[in-house]
């Protein structure tokens, strides 16, 4: 039985005040979740505040991204050493965000996912079709490609120290949520495909659903046996929301 895990991808969002706030009423609403996994993934300026105000409870600190390289001359760039030495477990590897606007490429997302690990953190490697590819029925080869290019370079067993995310471009940010059989067989497709490497991580790698999850729709969701929790983006900076599909999850 795979561990349900909801994290929550605050994307660039947020100020020192509303962090607190945002932070305060997760931590008092998380009291009541027993068995759901919970991460939190603010921007990189609130990582301090963040892990001050975590401190003691059992919700855990992620990040949305890490650099490919170790330290050094490169301006403006956040180390996975860096988000480690800050108490993060998880980092968000591959975001289509981070594909779309920063040209992330499989390679650079396997690099990235391998030094997350080397550093002790777990990779939320996340994949996922555009509506376009969609509807040219390339879902499932556009995600085949996607995680051959991180399993062809850094191999299958790192994947012992990952979470998948499934999220469908077009759900992301419109509303527009996939169904639970839509998420289901994309989900069963992605661990088919994990199982065509290994057998044993196939079956307890855990995959997440991205893309529109909210309270209303996450019990639906999160009942597929192949979809075991959830990256949330807009719900997660409202804490009753995103709590609701914590507990959803439970
Ligand atoms: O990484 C999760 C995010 O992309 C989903 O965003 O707002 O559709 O929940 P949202």
């Amino acid at each position: 039985m795979r561990q349900p895990l909801i994290a929550g991808n605050w994307k660039m969002n947020g100020n020192r005040s509303s962090v607190e706030t945002l932070l305060s009423n997760v931590i008092n609403g998380a009291s009541t979740i027993s068995k759901t996994e919970v991460v939190v993934c603010p921007s990189f300026p609130f990582l301090d505040l963040s892990e001050r105000l975590l401190s003691g409870t059992s919700i855990k600190l992620g990040a949305q991204n890490t650099s490919t390289k170790e330290s050094g001359a490169y301006t403006g760039e956040v180390s996975a050493s860096m988000l480690a030495n800050f108490g993060c477990q998880y980092v968000i590897c591959g975001h289509s965000e981070r594909r779309e606007y920063y040209g992330e490429t499989d390679a650079i997302i396997a690099e990235k996912v391998s030094i997350c690990v080397e550093k002790g953190m777990r990779a939320i490697l996340c994949v996922g079709e555009t509506l376009n590819q969609r509807e040219q029925e390339q879902t499932e080869s556009v995600i085949s490609t996607q995680l051959d290019g991180v399993i062809t370079q850094i191999g299958i067993d790192i994947f012992n120290n990952i979470e998948i995310a499934y999220e469908p471009v077009w759900a992301i940010g419109t509303g527009k949520t996939a169904t639970p059989e839509q998420a289901q067989s994309v989900h069963a497709f992605i661990r088919q495909k994990i199982a065509s490497h290994s057998l044993v991580i196939a079956e307890k790698i855990r995959i997440l659903y991205g893309g529109s999850m909210k309270a209303e729709n996450a019990c639906d969701l999160l009942s597929q046996s192949d979809i075991d929790g959830g990256l949330i983006g807009g719900a997660s900076l409202v804490a009753n929301d995103f709590l609701a599909i914590c507990r959803a999850g439970d």
